[in-house]
């Protein structure tokens, strides 16, 4: 009978094979399905649209340059991806050919703005390309879906036939760069802009101002950068640059200049305007730190005046972000004439007294025609409807915020700067099914932010705290709700991550270079063994476990550890379906890593010796090696059937215990794998 069957498989095989033009095939690894984020709608057709170096675009619709740039940007990466002599990488609409095989139509030129029509419809033919839009920046957004449908075969590249209908679930889809706690240079902020365009991110929410730096240039209070800034900030004409850099991608750039709290580079140049006399020094800990504005005298507000006029003009959008966070008043307590202030205006509370520091900064913000946006903080029943209020403490200030009518931003559970996995971010969505609000008070959740905060994240390794995991959060703002599978988002996740190195991102390729000087430039393979199954530790345990300065390097063994270690992941996935489904293939993959890292110790051993920076792993590197021992022996007992001896188990557990305290501030990420097969071998099961 399996005979027979086997044999209708094969005869069914050939028939797909030989009579549908090879389509079921060319599906199981067809690029459309790689696509991240996931389109609104996607159709599969059939065939393939061949490319090749007689390849040409051309463009109808209003001319506007920041699509000319945007097509000339796609074909240098198309080049650069084929290696095909593309030479509208030089776009130049007047010298389109009569019958481009790539049509891109618009009806306008958008808006950098809240709300602009980002809607695109993409149809790809055996023949022909079509790409039309309303915006350029809808067209923007299917050029990026365009270059992730790009595939090849032994015949070369193609673009498979595909019809795609696609618009974003949220508005808002933002990202948060840090640039105090770390200055992050412009290079650094252009090659994010790229990457956050090419999983159709709009927002970069930009910090600019934080106890440890004040990062852009003031021409009315020059103290500002000059006293604020150990000379790392941004000058005028930078702001402007990335502002262009970013509107040419249709990303808004919003300005975080975060008050009256987290405010002692502020008040290093202006210790006048402190609730505390100064002296100040630029903040060198990490932390939640006492300088805050004075709320209680006319200075203030006549200097944020001044400064919010010239910022307003600097900054393009529509929105200032005014921070709002952590203000815990101890200045304002210990102050008599701010706690007098406070009685004669009847504040109960320095909530209230705050909240009179943000509405006359609101009438500052409107007399320059911008709106306010801060964290949830600064939520209050006398605030106007039209503010936004960015949710990191909870959803439920999200939540509260959209019942009481105000727009909100989700960013609780979008902090990368924590070190969780992707699949976390991933599947914490603002608007969940079970979400208990309405469908009129739904329309008040824009959207989300991921925060990159830079305690612990260097330039060398921004790109490796952001990416690739905030592709998997841009698909959560992006896609339809429905779009869910983990397992499906890790294995799209792996081919994005591939691609954004193109665009210059160094969230891989720093890597190497790490462990390189790690070692003091020796063999690299067994330190990046280990280093490949170890995490920094998450939340705020970092900080608990040893100080750092914002001087402190990060160019430790920690700081080389990716959160969200692929192949510790890829480990408890093969364990899981051994366990679980006892596949036979899965059992011999891990045995084959369990024997590498059993031996990795030995090979380790001489490396740290020689290395002193490496000194503080060496119990890491010891307790790889015990794991992987438990795990042969584990693996075995359940290979052979046997029932384990308690001896075996106590000890073993004993070590895994010990395998899971932190070390050097990382994590041993095989560790969960290991005690489940230690707890399957005592389960007894078969
Ligand atoms: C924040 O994380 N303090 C907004």
């Amino acid at each position: 009978m399996k005979i027979v069957l086997k044999k209708i498989y094969l005869l069914l095989f050939i028939y797909l094979f030989f009579f549908t033009g090879n389509m079921l095939l060319a599906d199981e690894v067809s690029s459309y399905k790689n696509l991240m984020p996931v389109p609104a709608k996607v159709k599969k057709l059939s065939g393939n649209f061949r490319v090749d170096s007689s390849f040409t675009i051309g463009v109808s619709g209003k001319s506007h340059h920041r699509l000319y740039k945007a097509v000339g940007r796609m074909v240098k990466r198309l080049a650069g991806r084929t290696g095909l002599f593309l030479p509208q990488v030089f776009f130049n609409p007047t010298e389109s050919p009569a019958a481009p095989e790539m049509v891109i139509k618009t009806n306008r030129p958008g808006f950098v703005r809240f709300g602009e029509e980002e809607s695109y419809h993409l149809l790809v033919t055996k023949e022909k390309i079509i790409l039309s839009a309303e915006t350029d920046i809808g067209a923007i957004r299917g050029m990026e879906t365009f270059l992730q449908l790009l595939d090849a075969d032994r015949n070369g590249y193609f673009i498979p036939a595909v019809e795609i209908n696609d618009t974003p679930r949220f508005l808002w889809r933002g990202l948060l760069i840090d640039a105090c706690r770390h200055f992050i240079p412009v290079e650094v902020i252009k090659r994010n802009l790229n990457a956050m365009a090419a999983v159709k991110l709009n927002v970069l929410h930009w910090h600019l101002t934080e106890d440890q730096g004040f990062r852009v240039e003031c021409k009315a209070f020059p103290k500002l950068y000059k006293m604020g800034s150990d000379g790392l900030y941004y000058t005028q004409e930078q702001v402007k640059e990335i502002i262009r850099y970013a509107d040419d991608r249709g990303i808004r750039v919003i300005p975080e200049f975060d008050v009256p709290g987290h405010a002692t580079s502020w008040l290093v140049g202006y210790p006048e305007l402190a609730s505390a006399p100064g002296p100040y020094k630029i903040e060198r800990r990490w932390g939640i730190m006492d300088p805050t504005f004075n709320p209680a005298i006319e200075e203030t507000y006549k200097f944020f005046d001044a400064f919010f006029k010239e910022m307003s003009a600097l900054f393009p959008d529509e929105y200032i972000h005014i921070g709002g966070d952590e203000n815990k008043g101890k200045q304002w307590d210990a102050n008599p004439q701010i706690q007098a202030f406070k009685k004669a205006k009847g504040f109960a509370d320095n909530k209230a007294l705050q909240n009179y520091f943000n509405q006359r900064l609101l009438v500052v913000l409107k007399k320059y025609g911008k709106k306010m946006i801060g964290w949830d903080e600064i939520l209050h029943k006398d605030m106007p409807k039209d503010i936004v209020l960015q949710s990191w403490r909870g959803r439920q200030a999200m939540i509260k915020a959209a019942q009481r009518g105000y727009n909100s931003l989700l960013s609780n559970g979008y902090y990368i700067d924590l070190n969780q996995p992707a699949n976390f971010h991933y599947l914490n969505d603002p608007l969940p099914e079970n979400s208990p609000l309405t469908k009129e008070q739904k329309k008040h959740i824009l959207g989300g932010e991921a925060t990159m905060w830079t305690e612990f994240v260097s330039p060398e390794i921004i790109d490796s705290r952001i990416w690739p995991r905030t592709a998997a959060i841009a698909e959560r703002f992006w896609s339809p709700s429905s779009v869910r599978d983990v397992d499906d988002m890790y294995r799209r996740l792996k081919i994005i991550s591939f691609q954004l190195e193109e665009l210059g991102l160094t969230h891989k390729k720093n890597y190497a270079m790490m462990l390189r000087r790690l070692t003091g430039n020796q063999d690299t393979k067994a330190l990046k063994t280990l280093i490949d199954v170890i995490e920094p530790v998450k939340i705020y345990a970092r900080n608990q476990q040893r100080t750092h300065y914002s001087y402190s390097p990060l160019t430790r063994v920690v700081d080389a550890a990716r959160p969200d270690a692929e192949t510790a992941r890829n480990f408890r996935n093969l364990v899981n379906a051994f366990i679980e489904e006892r596949i036979e293939t899965a059992g011999a993959e891990i045995k084959s890593w369990l024997l590498l890292w059993k031996d990795n110790h030995k090979q380790l051993k001489p490396v740290i010796s020689a290395s002193p920076i490496l000194f503080e792993i060496e119990k890491m590197s010891e307790n790889l090696s015990s794991c992987a021992v438990i795990g042969l022996e584990a693996m075995k007992y359940i290979q052979e059937k046997k029932k384990a001896n308690d001896k075996w188990l106590l000890k073993s557990k004993k070590l895994i215990e010990q395998a899971k305290m932190p070390c050097a501030q990382t994590e041993l990420m095989i560790v969960p794998a290991i005690e489940a097969l230690l707890e399957f071998v005592e389960s007894g099961k078969e």
